[in-house]
């Protein structure tokens, strides 16, 4: 299995907050309701959702294609039980990475209370 794209993303916690903030109903069209979900479990909800944010930059990078060709919620970030993350496709997303002969993907995120990142490989 061959690679076909990597992607990452850097996402500045505080100025994600802000956007979240000042566009009402941006949550719901970003992430799905279980990323949701899991992101108002945790202590900081939003340094969660900035994380999945990058990720989907970070997909997006990986089938090279630009920003916002398709809906963000196209793109979820799911959870094993061991807490690895993992990339799950929907709708346009989908029949792009299809497109692209794209059948698996790896994922990692990182973050802290200032800065989240996340690695996208397309295979
Ligand atoms: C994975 C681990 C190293 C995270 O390190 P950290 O420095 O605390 O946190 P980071 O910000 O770098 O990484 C957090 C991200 O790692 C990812 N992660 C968590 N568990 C993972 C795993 N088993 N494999 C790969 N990635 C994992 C998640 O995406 C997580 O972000 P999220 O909680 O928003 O989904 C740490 O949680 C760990 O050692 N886990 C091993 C499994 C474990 O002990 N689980 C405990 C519950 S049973």
């Amino acid at each position: 299995m061959g690679v076909i794209g990597i992607g990452t993303d850097l996402v500045e916690v505080e100025r994600f907050r802000l956007a979240l903030r000042r566009t009402p109903g941006l949550t719901e069209r970003l992430f799905s309701d279980a990323e949701r979900a899991y992101a108002a479990r945790r202590r900081d909800p939003t340094e969660r959702l900035a994380a999945r944010f990058a990720a989907k930059e970070a997909v997006m990078k990986a089938m090279g294609v630009g920003l916002w060709r398709f809906p963000l919620r196209d793109i979820e970030v799911v959870r094993a039980a061991s807490g690895a993350p993992s990339v799950r496709l929907h709708g346009r997303a989908a029949v792009l990475a299809a497109d692209r002969g794209v059948t698996e993907w790896r994922l990692t995120l990182t973050h802290t209370s200032t800065m989240a990142q996340a690695i996208a490989v397309a295979l």
